[in-house]
């Protein structure tokens, strides 16, 4: 058998390889499948991490189906779908591994890796590089990705980073000070559900929106009061916010506008060209503003939502769990509409 630098055989080499959940083509749940790949060599910057948990979230099920995210259908403005469109692949899918936010166990370490060691628990987020349906992953170790919050199980862990880093950095721009009012459109998803949470750790007295299904999950979370869309325009009550986070865009300033307090921002984490030509008009005529903004997902943040998580501002609740061969199973069940938190999928077990 002939060697390698690693003094390792090349059938050896070709061996090590991982279950993962792949996708060739776009589509609907069903295009997931339980295949064997490569398991990835971490380059020296890097930790190559067993994945104990991922997650389903919004971002899973956009890639999974991109084919059918028309411009009109995208939550941005045109430039962003043809961005995203040759990102995730035109025809087919270029990046086939799905999962963005994980938790799980460093399992080897690149040598000039100073921030890990082997058998770290750590949690973190991949963005748009996805992989973490898979039982194995390389992060940077200066990617996001950080020692998992000890108040957190794996699975609480990996359904945190995504959402809890986007809405801290879109509401700590917002200078939310006690006594404010805040409404998040949408707070039962993974960006709001967070949301809730922060605008409360920063004193504010906080409504949530979200369809029936979720009205006491977002209650549990810390909402001063829920309202349910199916049932309530928020923006008929006559109630005044100084802050409306519309997660996605379900509303628009014209809507949200008589109720805004006379400063009050109307934020978007989706948006059009229109919001930002919005933004600019805004921002150069006083008074109420729309705002939008992109987060960058980075580690500094990770690093800010565990302190918060250790404190105890920030909660995860694992509405269901689903081993990785039932990738299928758990994007149906997410794309039902039906879930009271986050859906995890358990790539393993721990023993
Ligand atoms: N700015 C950034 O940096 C950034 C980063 C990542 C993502 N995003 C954007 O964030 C959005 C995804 O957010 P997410 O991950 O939190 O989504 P998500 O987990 O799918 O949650 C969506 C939320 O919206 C609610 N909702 C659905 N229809 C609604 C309606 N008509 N009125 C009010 N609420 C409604 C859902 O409630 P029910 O489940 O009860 O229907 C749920 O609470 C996307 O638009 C994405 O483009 C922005």
């Amino acid at each position: 058998m002939s060697g390698n630098k690693n003094g390792r055989g090349q059938a050896e080499i070709m061996e090590e390889k991982m279950k993962a959940i792949v996708y060739t083509e776009y589509g609907p749940p069903d295009v997931l499948k339980l295949k064997e790949v490569e398991k990835p060599v971490p380059r020296d910057n890097e930790i190559l991490v067993r994945v104990h948990a991922a997650s389903v979230n919004y971002g899973d099920i956009l890639a999974r189906n991109f084919k059918e995210i028309s411009p009109r259908k995208f939550n941005m403005p045109l430039l962003f779908w043809v961005f995203a469109k040759l990102l995730f692949g035109v025809r087919k899918p270029k990046t086939t591994i799905l999962g963005n936010e994980f938790a799980g166990e460093v399992e080897a370490a690149g040598k000039a890796v100073k921030r890990f060691k082997v058998g770290d628990p750590v949690f973190g987020y991949r963005g748009q590089s996805m992989g973490a349906y898979a039982e194995y992953l390389c992060m940077p170790e200066n990617g996001a990705v950080a020692i998992k919050p000890a108040a957190m199980s794996e699975e609480e862990a990996a359904v945190a980073p995504y959402g809890a880093i986007m809405a801290l950095y879109l509401l700590r721009k917002q200078d939310i000070r006690p006594g404010q009012k805040v409404l998040v459109n949408g707070a039962s998803g993974g960006i709001g559900s967070a949301a809730v949470q922060l605008a409360r750790h920063y004193g504010a007295e906080v409504t949530g929106v979200c369809g029936a299904p979720g009205q006491d999950y977002v209650k549990s979370l810390g909402a001063d009061k829920v309202v349910d869309y199916g049932k309530e325009d928020f923006t008929n009550s006559g109630e005044i916010y100084d802050l409306i986070f519309d997660i996605l865009g379900k509303s628009s300033f014209s809507r949200c506008k008589n109720s805004l307090s006379p400063n009050g921002r109307y934020l978007r984490a989706s948006f059009k060209t229109r919001e930002l030509w919005q933004m600019l008009w805004t921002a150069m005529k006083g008074g109420k503003r729309v705002i939008c903004l992109l987060a960058p997902g980075n580690l500094e943040d990770l690093l800010s939502v565990r302190e918060l998580i250790e404190v105890g501002k920030i909660k995860t609740i694992v509405d269901r769990r689903f081993p990785l061969a039932q990738a299928v199973e758990a994007h149906r069940y997410v794309e039902l509409g039906q879930k009271k938190g986050s859906v995890a999928i358990i790539v393993e077990e721990r023993r």
